[in-house]
């Protein structure tokens, strides 16, 4: 029989939750919080930090004195290690990554078009380089390239999104590579934790249950909608970017579905000059970015309009409190989540449920 978790002193030698993932991040539990444009903020990283799990601070639609701020930021409210999820492809993409060895950050997650000459600086520096991807073969991809844990986030997951369920997922992409594989896409509890464990996954990774937390600087109306949000709620659109995204469906979604091209164009063209004025980045930037998202996720030049509506309509949701014109990116999960705990409430809790469904399963 194993010693139980203890939120104090971690796991101990031997406990089945204790994988490859809570050594190479040093954790005390097997428990990611993902980075999340406008919600993965120093207060929600410290907050799931300090509760045992490893927190990606979201630096993708921040400026870059921004994200210099929030990683400052961040260790002045927790000295556990943490990461910061960046583009690799975005304008600045080199000064964050120089950021995140100064710093001495923890590890760097990324998803799109890794560079194989940042991940090798990273890496270099004893930076954990962390991507997220929706595929096996992805997987095997960044492998090759170098990282050294990777998420595997399936169709269930919320924000960009495919079309594999995660329980497939975990296992194609556990089998299909050596690094410890992380599963996201649904989690929140600690049956789902085990149920990972046993397909193969080294841990969990989760966005919509951190972002529904005390720690989570979502307001309240906003949060509201993920609450009140049964499971067919929580649809996949490609109205917002031109990328299927599961979002919670909501007046923005059905406005959206029923404008005709133009206008869906010409509202991206406006979000993208907001998204100008917020980020500090210049026309070039902007237009050197879109081209690069269409390169890599091979879009038409009208999705490529598209993708500047993203930051910004989430930023209106996330940030600003309106969540009838913003968007609001959602795992299905949040149909079956309708508290708002502290972290480290969240953390012991799917701790606690974890080793209780490992004993009743006889894992000992
Ligand atoms: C509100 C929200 C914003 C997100 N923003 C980003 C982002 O900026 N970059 C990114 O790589 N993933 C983003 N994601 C995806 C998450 O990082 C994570 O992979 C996903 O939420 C996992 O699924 P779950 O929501 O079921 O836990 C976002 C997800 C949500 C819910």
């Amino acid at each position: 029989m194993w010693v139980r978790y203890d939120s104090g002193m971690g796991l101990p030698d031997g406990h089945p939750l204790k994988t490859r993932l809570t050594e190479l991040l040093g954790t005390p539990t097997p428990i990611i919080q993902t980075g999340m444009g406008w919600v993965a903020t120093p207060e929600l990283v410290a907050g799931s930090c300090e509760a045992g799990a490893f927190g990606f601070l979201a630096a993708a639609a921040l400026s870059l004195p921004e994200v210099e701020a929030a990683i400052g930021r961040t260790k002045e409210l927790t000295d556990k290690p943490f990461g910061v999820n960046f583009l690799m492809d975005a304008p600045g993409a080199e000064q964050i990554a120089q950021m995140i060895l100064d710093h001495g950050v923890r590890a760097a997650g990324y998803n799109r078009a890794p560079s194989a000459a940042l991940i090798d600086k990273l890496k270099a520096g004893g930076v954990l380089c962390v991507p997220t991807c929706g595929a096996p073969r992805h997987v095997q991809k960044a492998e090759k390239l170098g990282a050294d844990i990777v998420i595997v986030q399936g169709g269930e997951g919320g924000g960009h999104t495919g079309s594999i369920p995660t329980s497939l997922q975990i296992s194609a992409c556990a089998d299909a590579v050596s690094i410890p594989v992380v599963a996201a896409g649904g989690f929140k509890d600690g049956r789902g934790l085990v149920a990972a464990i046993a397909r193969g996954a080294a841990g969990i990774a989760m966005g919509t249950r951190f972002l529904m937390t005390a720690e989570s600087p979502v307001p309240t109306v906003t949060t509201d909608r993920y609450v009140a949000a049964g499971l067919n709620d929580v649809i996949v659109t490609s109205e917002i970017d031109g990328l299927p995204q599961r979002v919670i469906v909501n007046e923005l979604v059905r406005e959206l579905e029923g404008k005709s091209s133009l206008s869906r164009l010409l509202f991206a063209f406006r979000n993208a000059m907001e998204l100008r004025k917020v980020s500090g980045a210049s026309l070039v930037d902007l237009l050197r970015s879109g081209l690069a998202m269409q390169k890599n996720e091979k879009l038409t030049r009208s999705q490529m309009l598209l993708a500047a509506n993203a930051p910004m309509l989430a930023k209106r949701a996330m940030t600003d409190g309106d969540p009838v014109g913003g968007y609001l990116p959602s795992g299905s999960v949040a149909g079956v989540i309708d508290d708002r705990p502290t972290c480290a409430e969240l953390v012991s809790r799917i701790m606690a449920e974890a080793e209780e469904t490992l004993g009743r399963l006889q894992i000992r």
